[in-house]
């Protein structure tokens, strides 16, 4: 999924005056609809206003009001709404200048019409950084220019180590160990037979908690609530390989502490046996390699830090 955010701007920075645009420019609204053509567009409300429906493309506008509908689009509560509702596809943030500024920080480019005139507005463009981007492409026109910035550092960094699987693809993961009376829920894997917690790989727009619980609900059936944070893990010297041999993957993830809510575990596609351990009988157990530390933490055993990026 690549965020983009695209804009048109005064020299001095305004995107806009009295709910509206404070110019015409008809080669850079074509512009416009061809780099958006086919691709969800979030927007705010009073963009959506001035704007109305643009045929070809999904558009997704985030209000505050409840009760708002408008015909040709769909609405979302909030700026994370919005993105987890275009899941991975490729998304352009087009405005204005409240939905730029909350997105800037999600944003991996801007594609910005830099104009030149000074005009005056009402709106503004959020102000860039040359530390957080650097400008990649410059493309003059008639009375503007087409401007492309690149986040200078990528939104989301894992800084591999030298032991750390170089050039594998990062998935991230969250895991629940639920105690009762002093056991530990643990679960057999139905791909590899061996033992490990609850948990799986993130949905987009779901936070790590939220894919926790989902993932013990989809394995096992029971409802938990995550009670503190265990661990922040990966392995320096694992990287999954999938069964052909090409794909490398290093797990990233997060382990919480959880509490059974309702339900008795049961099996599922990806478990085939269930059972509540004791620290002992967990030490006997053959569990996955990346799970093993994170066990010996939910036993409070002081040598387990599962921290270990
Ligand atoms: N030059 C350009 O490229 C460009 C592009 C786009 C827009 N514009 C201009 O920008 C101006 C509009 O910008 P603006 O900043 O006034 O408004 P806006 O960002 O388009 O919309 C603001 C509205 O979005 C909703 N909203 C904002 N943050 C939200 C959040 N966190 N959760 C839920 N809803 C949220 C609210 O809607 P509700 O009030 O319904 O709750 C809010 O009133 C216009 O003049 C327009 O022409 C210029």
């Amino acid at each position: 999924m690549t965020i983009s955010m695209i804009a048109a701007r005064s020299r001095n920075g305004v995107i806009g005056r009295d709910g509206d645009m404070p110019w015409h420019l008809p080669d850079d609204l074509k512009y416009f609809k061809r780099t958006t053509m086919g691709h969800p567009m979030i927007m705010g409300r009073k963009t959506f206003d001035a704007m109305g429906v643009l045929p070809g493309r999904r558009s997704i506008v985030v209000t505050r009001q409840a009760g708002w509908s408008a015909e040709g689009v769909e609405t979302a509560s909030s700026l994370d709404h919005a993105l987890a509702m275009v899941g991975d596809d490729d998304v352009f943030i087009v405005g204005g200048a409240q939905i730029y500024e909350q997105a800037l920080p999600f944003a991996d480019r801007i594609l910005l019409t830099e104009i030149d005139v000074e005009v005056e507005g009402d709106t503004y463009f959020p102000t860039l950084t040359p530390d957080q981007w650097r400008e990649t492409s410059r493309d003059p026109q008639d009375g503007f220019t087409w401007v492309t910035y690149e986040r200078a550092v990528p939104r989301a960094t894992l800084v591999l180590g030298d032991r750390v699987g170089r050039g594998a693809r990062t998935k991230i993961g969250a895991s629940v160990a639920v105690m009762q009376g002093g056991r530990l829920l643990v679960t057999r894997r139905e791909d590899n037979s061996l033992w490990c917690l609850p948990g799986g790989g993130i949905d987009p727009g779901e936070t790590f908690a939220e894919a926790a619980i989902r993932e013990a609900y989809e394995e096992t059936g029971i409802q938990v609530e995550v009670e503190s944070l265990i661990g922040v893990y990966t392995d320096p010297d694992i990287v999954i390989r999938s069964r052909g041999g090409s794909a490398h993957t290093q797990i990233y993830g997060v382990c919480f502490l959880a509490r059974l809510v309702s339900g008795t575990p049961g099996l599922s596609d990806e478990v085939t046996e269930v059972a509540w351990v004791d620290a002992d009988e967990a030490s006997r157990l053959p569990f996955i390699p990346l799970h093993r530390r994170l066990v010996k933490a939910a036993f409070g055993s002081p040598d387990a830090s599962p921290i270990f990026v």
